[in-house]
């Protein structure tokens, strides 16, 4: 009788112990699904303000990396050019011609062409609101008018430790000595043992020989590769392998992520950060695909898609976010 019942008893406890066993070894060999706990639980996902809150004031200006901040970004972002005389501004493009204006201070010539071509005081004549202002009405504002251009020196300076940087080097083969000069004004403004140790700067870049230089100067500092709208989920993922030995994760075009982008990446503790992501159920898809944060226009609207799983303290998602990752990679 008690053997019989012994029996009995030990059909489901055995279906217990299986089960347990087979959950034990689906985490310990897939370091997607490690990851994918991490950041779920650990890490939110990261709001980015792309050139600050560029869909309310003018791209890479104060008020726009201020607004970013008021909306919930956690991270404010920078893309670089190099003017003639070595200084690194914030700005998304190799030319003036679109973005500024001349001012009353201008000579003929200093707000139009290429920025690598203009010293920094010629720049810094330029009007970078007006453009904003005509273009989007709506949302236009008088004290936009009159912005300037600021260097990553005074971002830096306004903002110093309290906020996290995601820094682009934006056409580097045309502008030699960027990357040195990032990383000199980082150890000059007390950002990069926070970089190494809790991200909080990111360095992007479309080029790998950018990043690589960045990589061979200091191992240790965050790097993100950025990947053109040219790729594919598929062109992407082949590319993988090599980008883990220098970067800690990738930024593709939106459109090209998928669930087999998000796993790849993840398999190889890559984060993934979506550009540029602006509209309400584009983010709300990206999220539910589980990225770990993404480029936007629009830092409030990714706040509210958000809701109660967003990071209050920005400078805490940041340091979340690089937890995870050593944790993951720790685990390969
Ligand atoms: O850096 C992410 C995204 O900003 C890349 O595109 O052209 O806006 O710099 P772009
Ligand atoms: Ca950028």
């Amino acid at each position: 009788m008690n053997q019989v019942t012994s029996t009995k008893l030990s059909i489901p406890v055995a279906l217990a112990l299986v089960a347990a066993l087979a959950a034990i070894l689906l985490v310990s060999v897939s370091p997607a699904s490690a990851k994918k706990k991490a950041l779920s639980q650990d890490a939110p996902v990261l709001n980015i303000g792309h050139r600050g809150a560029s869909g309310y004031a003018p791209e890479h200006t104060l008020p726009a990396y201020d607004l970013a901040l008021k909306m919930g970004a956690d991270y404010i972002e920078q893309d670089l050019q190099l003017t003639k005389d070595g200084v690194l501004v914030a700005l998304h493009d190799e030319t003036l011609d679109r973005t500024a204006r001349p001012t009353a201070e201008s000579a003929p010539g200093d707000c139009t062409g290429l920025v690598r071509e203009k010293t920094l005081a010629q720049i810094k004549t330029c009007d970078v609101g007006t453009w904003f202002n005509e273009t989007y009405p709506q949302y236009a504002q008088p004290e936009y008018i009159g912005l300037r251009i600021p260097t990553l020196e005074e971002v830096f300076q306004r903002y110093g430790k309290s906020v996290n940087y995601y820094i682009e080097t934006k056409s580097p083969e045309s502008a030699p000595g960027m990357e040195e000069e990032l990383l000199r004004l980082m150890d000059e403004y007390g950002l990069t043992e926070r970089a190494e140790e809790k991200w909080q700067v990111l360095i992007q870049s479309f080029s790998p020989a950018s990043l690589q230089k960045i990589h061979a100067l200091n191992p240790s500092l965050p790097l993100i590769q950025l990947f053109s709208g040219a790729e594919t989920s598929q062109s992407i993922q082949a590319r993988l392998d090599a980008t883990r030995t220098y970067a800690v994760g990738i930024g593709p075009s939106k459109n090209d992520v998928d669930a087999a982008l998000v796993e790849a990446a993840h398999a190889r503790c890559l984060d993934i950060h979506p550009y540029t992501v602006n509209e309400t159920p584009e983010m709300q898809k990206l999220v539910a695909l589980g990225v770990d944060g993404m480029f936007t226009n629009f830092p409030d609207r990714l706040e509210t898609v958000l809701g109660k799983d967003a990071e209050n303290g920005r400078k805490r998602a940041a340091v979340l976010a690089a937890q995870a990752s050593e944790s993951c990679r720790a685990g390969l």
